[in-house]
């Protein structure tokens, strides 16, 4: 009834302040890295896992793209197949939730995550890695400015054993010698600055493993990023006329 529903609300809302006062912010602003398991629940972590099986099924999931023209073939840098969800298709209304769930940890947040004043995020990566030994090589999300400040990813892996399945994360941060090992387990969302402190990849997977990618932006390092990318076109567009009329 609508009683129960609004007392379940509030009872929400308070656990969500409580992990982001007593443990999101104080160990992002320590640490940089910060993990939360049994984030959505069985019941709401298993229909998000539902809706990814499907999107894979139905052939929705594509290669993973690399922004630097390489020769080598992307399967060999990344080996995920990829779809971005706005969480508002009919078939995504779960991650849609889950989506909800992260910005309202992050608009929570607002003014103490570092300096940054988030103000918006991508849509949602549906990524997979397909076994037969696919992975991710050490890269950094967001090297060069272009507004991504934090990364937030969901993992989906049921019953995934490390030693047999692979497919651990692991983050190198900048100026510690510790490494960060994070195993991809069902219902676990982690946290972590998206810039050159935090340089990761995922080893070898040998089994079917599932997450989904949202990176929030800082509101003044985004506008920056478009102003220099409107700049470069436009200096594109110029050389290209003078080119194609001499
Ligand atoms: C990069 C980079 C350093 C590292 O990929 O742009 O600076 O420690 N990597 O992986
Ligand atoms: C990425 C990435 C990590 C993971 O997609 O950029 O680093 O654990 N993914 O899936
Ligand atoms: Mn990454």
């Amino acid at each position: 009834n609508a009683m129960g529903r609004a007392t379940q609300d509030t009872h929400l809302r308070l656990q969500m302040q409580d992990l982001v006062n007593n443990y999101i912010v104080p160990c992002m602003n320590c640490y940089g890295i910060c993990v939360k398991d049994n984030f959505l629940g069985e019941g709401l972590g298993n229909k998000v896992l539902m809706e990814v099986l499907s999107l894979h099924r139905n052939g929705i999931l594509m290669d993973g793209k690399v922004v630097s023209p390489l020769s080598v073939p992307t399967r060999s840098i990344r080996g995920d197949k990829i779809a971005w969800v706005d969480g508002k298709e009919q078939s995504c209304a779960n991650i849609g939730l889950l989506m909800a769930r992260i910005d309202e940890l992050i608009i929570y947040s607002t003014g103490r995550l570092g300096a940054y004043m988030i103000n918006g995020r991508t849509k949602a990566m549906v990524a997979c890695y397909p076994g037969h030994g696919t992975g991710y090589v050490r890269h950094i999300d967001n090297p060069n400015g272009d507004g991504r400040c934090v990364t937030c990813i969901y993992y989906l892996n049921r019953d995934w054993d490390i030693n047999v399945h692979g497919g651990l994360l692991q983050i190198f941060p900048e100026n510690r010698s510790e490494v960060a090992n994070i195993e991809p387990l069902f219902d676990r969302l982690l946290i972590f600055w998206s810039d050159r402190r935090n340089p990761h990849e995922v080893k070898p997977a040998f089994a079917t493993r599932y997450a989904i990618t949202v990176w929030y932006f800082d509101g003044k390092e985004r506008i920056a990023a478009k102003e220099r990318f409107r700049k470069a076109s436009a200096q594109k567009a110029l050389q290209f006329t003078q080119t194609s009329t001499t």
